[in-house]
């Protein structure tokens, strides 16, 4: 693994963490630190040891959005020759799936990559917002097009034209996240919920994240012939043989990833 400057990753049990560590700033995302981001979950992607990548924050927050101070002095040509944003298009390349484990702060850059992760498991303090409209601006990073998708038109215009900060009781009536724990049991919790995915044959949890993303792209009739081709791919694995031959010789299926 790199070397980071604002984050920190570690391997534990098959599960890749990735912590954001600007704790001072609220983990605010400035460019550097969303590059660490993706290159570190790249690598856990190729890692054969990595089943699941967890995503989290040191300190308060989890994060406070894009970096504003970093923000201020953009222009647009400046920010076409940075194109940024591919860093963004990387992340949802990852094929293994990225839980995220969020508290306090999810705001703005910060609910985008809240919203970039495959599950979110949110601590009860947790408060989402897209303040991009107080600065002036708007979300950049995916925010009205992944949580319109989520949550339809209506509630993400509200929330986006108001800067609404939304508890994580609303998130999860929304289906913004998974599931809402006690703060001081937030990683034991997202690492019960990793491993339940960890144990699972990985080329069956590959297939299934990838069929699923489809889902929000594609028609319904695109996304079945889709979804069939991935399902007829799993036959040519060894753990389609042996969690079947496992199962009609009732006994525990011994899975290799293959
Ligand atoms: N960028 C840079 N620095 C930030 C930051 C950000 N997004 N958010 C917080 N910080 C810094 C603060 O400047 C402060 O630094 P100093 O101690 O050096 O003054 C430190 O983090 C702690 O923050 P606060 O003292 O403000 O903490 P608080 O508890 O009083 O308030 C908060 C917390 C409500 C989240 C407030 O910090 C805040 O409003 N932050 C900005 C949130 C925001 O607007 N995010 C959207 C950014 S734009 C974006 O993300 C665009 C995109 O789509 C990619």
């Amino acid at each position: 693994m790199g070397l980071f400057q604002y984050i920190e990753t570690s391997v534990e049990n098959e599960i890749g963490f990735i912590t954001l560590n600007r704790p001072k700033q609220l983990n605010a995302l400035n460019r550097t630190m969303v590059g660490e981001i993706v290159s570190a979950a790249e690598e856990f992607d190729r890692d054969t040891q990595v089943k699941v990548i967890l995503l989290s924050g040191h300190g308060k927050a989890f994060s406070a959005g894009a970096d504003i101070d970093e923000m201020a002095n953009d222009n647009p040509i400046t920010l076409e020759l940075l194109n940024q944003f591919a860093d963004w298009d990387r992340l949802s390349l990852v094929k293994k799936p990225i839980i995220g484990a969020v508290k306090s702060f999810v705001f703005g850059g910060g609910f985008e990559l809240a919203l970039s992760c495959d599950l979110l498991i949110a601590a009860g303090d947790t408060l989402f917002s897209f303040p991009e409209v107080t600065l002036g601006v708007m979300p950049g990073a995916g925010g009205t097009q992944r949580l319109t998708k989520l949550v339809g038109k209506t509630k993400a215009l509200e929330w986006i034209l108001t800067a609404e900060r939304i508890n994580a009781e609303t998130a999860l009536k929304y289906g913004i996240i998974n599931k809402i724990v006690a703060p001081e049991l937030l990683m034991e919790e997202a690492i019960a919920f990793a491993r339940k995915i960890a144990v699972q044959p990985s080329l069956a949890v590959r297939m299934i994240k990838d069929s699923v993303n489809k889902a929000v792209d594609y028609s319904l009739y695109e996304g079945m012939q889709y979804e069939r081709k991935n399902f007829y791919l799993l036959f040519a694995s060894e753990d389609q043989r042996e969690g079947m031959e496992a199962f009609v010789e009732k006994r525990k299926p011994n899975f290799t990833g293959r």
